[in-house]
């Protein structure tokens, strides 16, 4: 299966792209977590999954070394280029040669490649909103451990998703989400959701269709489907440990609330194991 999120969807992978920043781009609220990350982790920063390049002005503005940010869908990493072309701070550090971005596939790593734009480990890797994305706790440890190899011996990473509190309890019918103006377009998402318990987490169907009116009256519908995991704590503990991490933290915002059943967050802080 390819790592981009928008293959096989029957919409337009550019306008999928820019519908999912609508609803990405104006989240800054972690920014301050992930500049105070990199602040203590400041050599290496690998941001995997990297969509947009929506975390990039903290990892910059946090004083990293270096960023290498990788995504698996072409159309999104074409907003991330978009992205640091336009933003001052983010194209003297691309120009630098201290941010690059890359495609490839969490699930399978090119550690050697990603070690050389590096320069050696890791010390910080991020891993956030991607674990859902992939299909079980299969593809999670593969992933997990290509984070483990890709750590420096002193450095941390992040998996930052959304907490228990915020995970639905029920399937959503089709109901209106949100109706804007985009560059003078009418833009209107509907969502429907359908949730599995599993023995791995929560499994759940999350189907959009935006429709986008065009000026001559007509409107293009875009629709997507997208099958996303939800791992219990502990299973996701488990795979940490098959992995060759160790639970550091692990917090219930990016405000460093304790994790809790009804955290928004659940974000864990891990450590290679020592060999
Ligand atoms: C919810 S977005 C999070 C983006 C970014 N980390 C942030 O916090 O704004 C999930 C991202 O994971 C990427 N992704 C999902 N599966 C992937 C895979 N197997 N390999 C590479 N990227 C993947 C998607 O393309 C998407 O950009």
């Amino acid at each position: 299966m390819s790592g981009d999120i928008f293959d096989g969807q029957p919409s337009d992978p550019d306008q999928l792209a820019e519908i999912y920043d609508l609803e990405h781009d104006e989240v800054i609220e972690d920014h301050a977590f992930y500049r105070e990350l990199t602040r203590r982790h400041p050599r290496a920063v690998l941001d995997l999954g990297t969509g947009s390049g929506r975390l990039l002005p903290a990892f910059v503005e946090g004083g990293a070394e270096g960023v290498v940010a990788v995504d698996g869908s072409p159309a999104l990493l074409r907003r991330a280029k978009a992205r640091i072309a336009t933003d001052p701070q983010l194209a003297r550090a691309a120009g630098d040669q201290r941010l690059s971005v890359m495609e490839g596939d969490v699930r399978r790593l090119d550690r050697a490649v990603l070690r050389r734009k590096l320069g050696g480990g890791a010390s910080l890797v991020v891993l956030a909103g991607v674990l859902p994305h992939l299909d079980g706790p299969e593809e999670a440890l593969r992933t997990l451990a290509g984070m483990a190899g890709m750590l420096g011996r002193s450095g941390v990473a992040i998996i930052d998703d959304i907490g228990p509190g915020l995970l639905p309890a029920r399937d959503l019918p089709l109901s209106l989400d949100w109706r804007r103006e985009v560059n003078g377009m009418e833009v209107v998402r509907r969502s429907q959701l359908m949730r599995r318990e599993a023995p791995e987490g929560l499994r759940v169907v999350f189907s959009t269709i935006v429709d986008v009116g065009r000026p001559d009256g007509t409107i293009a519908r875009l629709p997507a489907s997208h099958r996303l995991w939800y791992p219990y704590v502990d299973a996701l503990r488990s795979l940490f440990r098959e992995a060759g991490l160790v639970e550091e933290l692990a917090y219930g915002s990016h405000d460093l609330d304790p994790l809790g059943a009804d955290s928004e967050r659940r974000i864990m802080v891990v450590r290679r194991a020592v060999d």
